[in-house]
């Protein structure tokens, strides 16, 4: 009936993304990336991504509001990622937020990016179970998180003490010469290759480490591993199988995702598990994950590829929650933190 109208925008990284959501119904999506960019520096230039979204922004929430066959004075909130990320890329969403929040007259809802990657899946799967287990794996996080209100109460129960799986992805590729972002290109190559080719090791799994990281992550042994090997076989002068270092590499990684969030769903007594993040778009993470809760009883829920990688309507899906749960709204003068934590 009365869901709110909330328009959501999104600058953390690359992404300039303005999505549009009645409730938990997606009206617009709209996205303009800077990826190519970026893509021959091998990574994300903060000062470029900010100058992508400058120019991208107001086309881009033209095109949501088009989309959504809405004109932006019909919206009841503006909500926009207020952290973490890129300092200067949140600036331009932040600034673009409080304009419109200011012309139009309505509440400003500033939301977490963490947080927002766990809310998109209300888009596709409907309210979130209360409590759930949620795994948060992107370029610049790997957290397991215990949520009761995903616009409130989420504890950390975990997080990576190195690498965020993404960025594990991201370097492997680089050092494979696939290119960046990593994850898609490593994602597609793992498929003519062979999981069990290379027998990688599985960061925190140790007993000894269990005893504190049981819900921690480390990539950055896994990714010199990787190095290792690729020199020893350069130097021996055979030639490089990418696609079985790629797929072995990405079984390491889905591997030990999947394990620690079943662990801790178990820990907790907890039968759903949400991932977001963009690397839940990986297609091996999503087959594993299924199969291993699928004996346990547990449920997951992940979004479809398209909502786990940056984008607006997670930030739109966040404050369409906040406002249905009564929160607050933002001062106009809600600052940008690039290091916000969940
Ligand atoms: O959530 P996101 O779009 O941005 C951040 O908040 O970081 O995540 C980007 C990360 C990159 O590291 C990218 O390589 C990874 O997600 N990624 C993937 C896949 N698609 C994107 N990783 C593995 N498999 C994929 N299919
Ligand atoms: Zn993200």
């Amino acid at each position: 009936a009365d869901e709110p109208l909330v328009l959501g925008i999104e600058t953390s990284c690359d992404e300039t993304g303005v999505g549009i959501v009645r409730g938990h119904t997606l009206l617009a999506d709209a996205i303009a990336s800077s990826v190519d960019e970026h893509a021959r520096f091998g990574g994300v230039v903060p000062e470029v991504a900010s100058r992508a979204h400058l120019e991208a922004m107001v086309p881009t929430i033209e095109r949501a509001c088009e989309t959504a066959g809405i004109r932006p004075y019909d919206v009841d909130a503006i909500a926009v990622t207020s952290g973490p990320g890129l300092a200067g890329a949140l600036l331009v969403g932040v600034a673009a937020a409080k304009a419109l929040a200011f012309a139009l007259g309505k509440p400003l809802y500033g939301v977490n990016h963490l947080a927002s990657h766990v809310a998109v899946d209300q888009l596709e799967h409907g309210p979130l179970p209360e409590p759930t287990i949620a795994m948060l794996v992107s370029g610049g996080h790997s957290s397991l998180l215990r949520v009761t209100d995903v616009t409130g109460g989420v504890e950390p129960m975990g997080a990576t003490i190195d690498d965020a799986a993404g960025e594990a992805f991201d370097k492997v590729a680089r050092l494979l010469g696939l290119g960046f972002p990593g994850g898609p290109v490593i994602d597609r190559e793992a498929r003519s290759g062979s999981s069990v080719a290379i027998d990688f090791p599985r960061g925190l799994t140790a007993r000894h480490d269990l005893e504190r990281h049981r819900f921690d992550f480390s990539f950055s042994g896994l990714k010199t591993a990787v190095a290792r090997w690729v020199e020893a076989r350069e130097r021996s002068g055979e030639p490089v199988p990418i696609a079985d270092v790629a797929a072995s590499f990405q079984e390491a990684v889905c591997d030990v995702l999947v394990r620690k969030a079943l662990d801790a769903a178990s820990s907790e007594g907890i039968e759903d598990l949400v991932i977001g993040g963009g690397v839940a778009a990986n297609s091996r993470l999503r087959v594993l994950a299924e199969s291993r809760a699928a004996d346990l009883g547990i449920r997951v829920r992940v979004p479809r590829p398209g909502l786990c990688t940056d984008n607006g309507a997670m930030v739109a899906a966040l404050g369409a929650e906040m406002v249905a749960r009564g929160r607050t709204p933002s001062p106009l003068d809600l600052p940008a933190d690039s290091s916000q934590p969940i």
